[in-house]
């Protein structure tokens, strides 16, 4: 096995055309030499939403850019890399396509070996880069266009045991920022709204939490929010500040509840089938949330379990992430070539049947 490996991480399948450089030593924690990201919001802000033709257009404008920078920043050439990973799905198709040709233009210019990535692979396989978590692992991955309590086994096996069953919680943030007149993307704007409000004002619901199993919804939620809001509306003329704050603070509160109680219940089952492993870990742009950080954190102390959640910086999309996720697959012997090909849609765990509503909405779907 090669003990040391150093790969170039693409990824562009959303809104932020990122480029990292990551090394790892066998026995070793891995080691982001680099990490670029160049987002996109600027350009879509005026639309309240990603709009895909032009995502892509940026992404095959700014990917030369933000790999000639991760590689200048981690002081290193492209004949010192053992390897290119890409993004090669899910997500906006444009945006992937755009990252995969970069990726394979470098890796038959340099004579590289390329690494086709799934995205969420790459969100779930974070824990092992920054806190050296062993498999099995139970994830809750939460992004702008997924939800999913996953077993993490290894680098390309996963079991999926729940997942929402219509959007996705960082889409709920989104639609509820919009609806309060917030800026995009919503969930860092809910939740600094959120931090003046008061939680309990309103009595919003938390949907699914009678029923057993760990699948969650999160579109009812928003629903109640818009109902609510009408009615301030109506009353006031408007939205006053403090009625901002705790609508905000309403619907986090909901989330986390919901996220407590269901991770809960996940690892209940995952620790039927792993109780030597107990582990659980957050990734995904919500996990930037801090609540739900705190939430996770509290519940994984009741029940003395190893927790993880990563760094701001690795919470939304990332190279470094996507180049981990390489290391992982190329030292499972799972290289591509130059026939990988762009995929819209790419479960992490193929026998499941999949959600009624987990990976068919939002932009990241
Ligand atoms: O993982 P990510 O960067 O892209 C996807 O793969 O979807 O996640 C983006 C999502 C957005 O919906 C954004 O609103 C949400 O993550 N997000 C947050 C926070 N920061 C980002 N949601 C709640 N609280 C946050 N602090
Ligand atoms: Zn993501």
């Amino acid at each position: 096995m090669t003990e040391t490996l150093t790969m170039l991480g693409l990824e562009s399948s959303c809104d932020d055309t990122a480029a990292a450089v990551v090394r790892h030593t066998v026995g070793q924690r891995g080691e982001i030499l680099s990490s670029v990201a160049l987002g996109q919001s600027d350009l879509h802000s005026e639309f309240g939403g990603i709009v895909p033709e032009i995502a892509a257009r940026a992404h095959a404008e700014k990917l030369d850019i933000a790999v000639e920078q991760a590689l200048m920043q981690a002081e290193i050439g492209l004949s010192k890399l053992d390897g290119v990973a890409v993004t090669a799905g899910p997500g906006l198709i444009g945006g992937v396509l755009s990252g995969v040709m970069c990726a394979k233009g470098i890796a038959a210019g340099a004579g590289l070996p390329l690494i086709g990535v799934n995205h969420l692979a790459g969100h779930a396989l974070t824990p092992r880069l920054t806190d050296g978590f062993e498999f099995p692992y139970l994830m809750l991955l939460v992004s702008g266009g997924h939800c999913q309590f996953l077993i993490v086994k290894g680098a390309d096996d996963f079991t999926r045991l729940g997942s929402t069953i219509d959007d996705a919680p960082g889409e709920a943030f989104d639609k509820v920022a919009r609806m309060l007149g917030l800026p995009q993307p919503g969930g860092p704007a809910v939740e600094a709204e959120a931090k003046a409000g008061v939680p309990g004002r309103f009595k919003f619901p938390r949907p699914l939490l009678d029923r057993p199993g760990c699948d969650m919804s999160f579109s009812g939620l928003k629903t109640a929010i818009l109902r609510e809001r009408n009615k301030l509306v109506e009353q006031h003329g408007g939205l006053r500040r403090t009625d901002r704050a705790d609508l905000c603070a309403g619907f986090q509160a909901a989330v986390v509840d919901v996220f407590a109680h269901k991770t809960r219940v996940a690892l209940q089952a995952y620790l039927a089938l792993s109780p030597s492993r107990p582990a659980l870990a957050v990734a995904g742009g919500v996990a930037a949330n801090l609540a739900i950080r705190t939430a996770l954190e509290t519940v994984s102390a009741e029940l003395d379990i190893q927790f993880s959640a990563p760094p701001m910086a690795l919470c939304t999309d990332n190279g470094a992430m996507i180049a981990w996720a390489g290391i992982e697959r190329f030292r499972a012997g799972l290289i591509d070539d130059l026939s990988l090909g762009a995929r819209p849609r790419w479960p992490l765990d193929m026998l499941s049947p999949s959600g009624l509503g987990s990976g068919k909405k939002g932009a990241k779907a």
